[in-house]
């Protein structure tokens, strides 16, 4: 399994681009099984969960290129016939947002066979909201040896039919699967407490260009009138703005001077506004954003987890390995997830100072951080880890960062780009 192996102590300087959004792709590449015509996304980024999410699609019959290199970053998808409407588990077990295909199949083809994703590291996972929501539109659940088998009314003949759904809890992948189930629904679909979540508003502007008719995607309440058929389209997939906030903590725990560039700014309110409150200095531009820490030590600030356009829980763990720098104290709370904590061990074993108790950790900075052997336990977790060793004293090497690859485009070599002392280094054994 490779590994990484970074030295500290160099500031990032110069600029670093910013990738697709990973959280827009997923659902995007999915919307695709709506239409039997071609759609070409653009700006996707190149990282494992897109390979998973390809690899599902083709698994069903999609036709799905996947090109990358200089000009490319695009992706052609054509479900012309879905021979094989079924998300195996082998596939689900790796990447849970693979239920994201349940909503498109059952409004294009009437059912559904999706494995029942398991949990993950950072919690259970349920996907009980968007089996609700289908439920209302009228569709026939049951549940088959791990999977769950969808029927549309009239045994699968049958459309979805428009229903009024308020969400019990904010769910972004929830909100997504059951907007893609709405847009071919017979009727009026009415969602409220729905994400606001900047994914899913690229995710309806996508739709909408296929011929969806959504009102009122970013906000709370989502109204969709039902259409019998959408159309391929080409689109651009936003920037990834996590990938962007980790790239401004980079800057800022570095030392350094860091245009983060090919971003959007106005994804990042909640994340900006933190960090100039720690001291932080940002220069806010229309796509790039230039961070420099400031003459002061940075000071310690609490951050509490919320639903957009709260501070986000993927920047939580990116947060705190910056805090382990403030003076003072910050306490984080993750109100999302259950078990969204992994990267504490690791990280107080290279010398920060961090308890936990419950959905709280509390921070006291600032700690010279040391290098250490370290593991990744999950996406985030793993950037956290990245972002203490770019500040440790000698060189951390970093296992399983197949964690991060899921997520991250050539993570390694953006941050060596701008002067990090990072490589990958292949399973000793030469395992893969
Ligand atoms: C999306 O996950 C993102 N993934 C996550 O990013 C992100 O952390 C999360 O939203 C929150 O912002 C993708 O978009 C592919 P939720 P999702 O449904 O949709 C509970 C990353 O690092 N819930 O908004 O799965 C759930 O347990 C990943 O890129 C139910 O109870 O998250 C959680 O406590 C990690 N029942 C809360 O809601 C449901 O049916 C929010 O989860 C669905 C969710």
């Amino acid at each position: 399994m490779d590994k990484f192996v970074v030295r500290g102590g160099n500031p990032l300087l110069g600029t670093i681009k910013v990738s697709g959004a990973k959280n827009s792709a997923l659902p995007c590449m999915a919307a695709a099984i709506l239409t039997e015509d071609e759609v070409i996304l653009e700006n996707i980024p190149q990282v494992r969960d897109i390979e998973t999410e390809r690899k599902l699609l083709a698994s069903m019959g999609a036709e799905v290129e996947l090109g990358y290199g200089r000009a490319q970053h695009r992706t052609r998808i054509k479900c012309g016939i879905l021979s094989d409407p079924v998300a195996k588990y082998e596939i689900v077990k790796t990447m849970r947002a693979s239920s994201l295909v349940l909503g498109p199949l059952i409004a294009r083809t009437g059912m559904a066979r999706v494995a029942m994703p398991g949990g993950c590291a950072i919690g259970g996972r349920p996907i009980d909201l968007h089996i609700k929501g289908l439920e209302a539109m009228g569709a026939e659940i049951t549940y088959d040896h791990g999977y769950l088998e969808a029927r549309s009314p009239n045994d699968g003949k049958g459309r979805l039919k428009g229903a009024h759904i308020l969400f019990d809890k904010i769910t972004v992948t929830g909100t997504e699967d059951l907007l893609m189930a709405a847009v071919l629904a017979e009727g009026e679909t009415i969602f409220e407490n729905c994400a606001r979540e900047p994914e899913v508003t690229d995710l309806a502007a996508l739709l909408i260009a296929m011929g969806a008719k959504i009102e009122g995607a970013g906000s709370s309440t989502i109204r969709v009138h039902g259409v019998t058929s959408l159309h391929g389209t080409r689109h651009r997939i936003n920037p990834d703005r996590i990938e962007a906030g980790t790239f401004l903590i980079a800057g800022a725990i570095s030392g350094g001077d860091l245009n983060v560039d090919s971003c959007d700014p106005a994804h990042l309110g909640a994340l900006i506004a933190k960090l100039e409150g720690c001291g932080v200095r940002l220069d806010v531009g229309k796509d790039c954003i230039r961070v420099r820490s400031g003459d002061s030590p940075l000071k310690a600030a609490d951050i509490s987890t919320e639903e957009y356009p709260g501070f986000p829980t993927d920047m939580q763990a990116q947060y705190m390995a910056l805090a382990t720098q403030m003076e003072g104290t910050s306490v984080v709370s993750e109100n999302i997830f259950e078990n969204r904590f992994m990267h504490v061990g690791e990280l107080n074993r290279m010398g920060a100072n961090i308890s936990v108790q419950g959905r709280t950790a509390t921070v006291r900075g600032k700690s010279p951080l040391q290098s250490a052997a370290v593991m990744c336990s999950d996406l985030r977790a793993s950037a956290s880890l990245v972002l203490a060793a770019l500040v440790a004293d000698g060189e951390t090497i970093l296992d399983r960062v197949y964690h991060i690859d899921r997520g991250y485009e050539r993570i390694e070599e953006k941050l060596r780009g701008v002067g990090a002392q990072i490589r990958r280094m292949g399973d000793v054994f030469g395992r893969k």
